[in-house]
């Protein structure tokens, strides 16, 4: 795209502000912006404010195994999952692209250190964690860690200088997800600085297409991974490559699984676990009517209670069919970083602006099937967005302390 292009373009789209200081830019500079602002997906911005989300279907519970089976059939779902860990079947994703910005950490959110008497990031628990499982499959897992570009060098070098926390490096593979512009309320362009959009990571739905152009499909099909798990970087009790789900899931004969907390409170904040139409659905709380979140089962607890915690199950195969399919863009309100027209940088500390997101809850319902299955969230679930309060450090350090890690 020529700097004549660029302007007819954005100047018809009411963004023309973007190339203020454009000539005062290097040669090679000017030629990253203009790469930036052909980058840019317009079709985002007719989302902006267009929050009549399509209406939804017919709402059914999903099929589901609960703790009280899960502990009944514990051997049979364990021997099945280490018989695939063994075979090289199963791989995972830890998605670590996310800014964080709740947190307010420099870093990656993964070199945070929980401990209080001795070091402890959370990329070490859950390296800890993965390490329980290889020791006990006698295999190494191979796992994916998708950064971005914002925070793809820090958390190399962060693995390298801890030795990987004790795990296999060559079973370690990095990959940078795609990145998405950001605008401010009104639906202008931010700029992180003259000459250079601000970008932010695109969510966290667009892994496997990320892993696929990184060079990684390679690397999945050499070892044979049929299975992936994916799961987010905050969660410090999360049990990766868990045996009894990966299991459960292949002797039910589904294509994909999700771990479920379940939810006692109508009121509670979570994503859940439903069929729409018959297909596997995630339904966010603020989607949901309040007949549904109250809605009673005959034995009088709620009817639907699967809370999604940001870990997931994916047959290789059905990924491969779905990858090309269009995800859902989320716009989503964020704190933006960005340059005022004086040249002066802002930081804010209120949200100022949108994101455009895909989310990998919508590959779910991409997918035939899906196993909801239970965990207790006392020993699997300590996520970690905030300092303090609900879903913190502090929260996520108490939870730990139960389970016996030492901080
Ligand atoms: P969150 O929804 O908590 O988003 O991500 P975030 O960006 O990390 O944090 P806030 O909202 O700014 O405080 C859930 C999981 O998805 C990953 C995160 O790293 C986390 O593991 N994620 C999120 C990505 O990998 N890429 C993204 O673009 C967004």
């Amino acid at each position: 795209m020529t700097k004549e292009q660029a302007i007819e373009l954005l100047e018809s789209r009411g963004q023309g502000h973007v190339m203020r200081g454009f000539d005062n830019l290097s040669e090679a500079q000017q030629e990253t912006f203009l790469a930036q602002i052909d980058n840019i997906n317009w079709s985002d911005f007719e989302l902006i404010g267009n929050d009549s989300a399509d209406a939804r279907g017919e709402f059914a519970v999903p099929p589901a195994i609960e703790l009280p089976e899960i502990a009944s059939r514990k051997a049979e779902f364990e021997a099945a999952g280490i018989e695939a860990i063994k075979k090289g079947e199963v791989g995972a994703v830890l998605l670590a692209g996310g800014m964080g910005t709740r947190l307010g950490f420099d870093l990656p959110k993964g070199c945070y250190n929980v401990g209080e008497t001795h070091d402890l990031y959370i990329f070490e628990c859950l390296i800890n964690n993965l390490l329980e499982v290889v020791k006990k499959a006698d295999a190494f897992v191979p796992l994916y860690i998708m950064t971005s570009e914002k925070n793809d060098k820090a958390t190399r070098d962060f693995f390298a200088e801890h030795d990987y926390f004790g795990y296999n490096p060559d079973y370690i593979k990095f990959f940078i997800q795609d990145m998405a512009c950001a605008v401010d309320y009104d639906g202008k362009l931010l700029l992180e600085e003259e000459g250079r959009l601000a970008t932010s990571p695109n969510g966290n739905g667009g892994w496997y297409a990320s892993l696929i152009k990184a060079g990684l499909k390679s690397d999945v099909e050499a070892r044979g991974v049929k299975w992936i798990n994916v799961f987010a970087v905050d969660n410090v009790l999360q049990r990766i490559a868990d045996p009894l789900f990966i299991g459960a899931t292949i002797l039910g004969n589904y294509v994909s699984g999700s771990k479920v907390v379940r939810k006692v409170e109508p009121a509670e904040k979570m994503g859940l676990l439903c069929l729409e139409d018959g297909k596997p659905s995630i339904v966010e709380y603020y989607e949901m009517s309040k007949e549904m979140s109250e809605a009673k089962a005959a034995d009088g607890s709620l009817l639907y209670k699967y809370g999604v915690i940001l870990n997931y199950l994916f047959s290789v195969e059905k990924l491969d069919e779905i990858v090309n399919n269009n995800l859902v863009v989320h716009v989503v309100e964020k704190k933006i970083p960005y340059v005022d027209a004086d040249g002066n940088k802002v930081s804010p500390t209120e949200p100022n602006g949108y994101k455009f997101e895909l989310l990998v809850l919508d590959m779910i319902h991409m997918m035939d099937n899906n196993l909801a299955f239970e965990v207790d969230r006392n020993y699997e679930f300590a996520p970690i967005k905030n300092l303090h309060g609900v879903d913190s450090v502090d929260s996520a350090r108490e939870l730990l302390k139960k389970n016996g890690v030492v901080l």
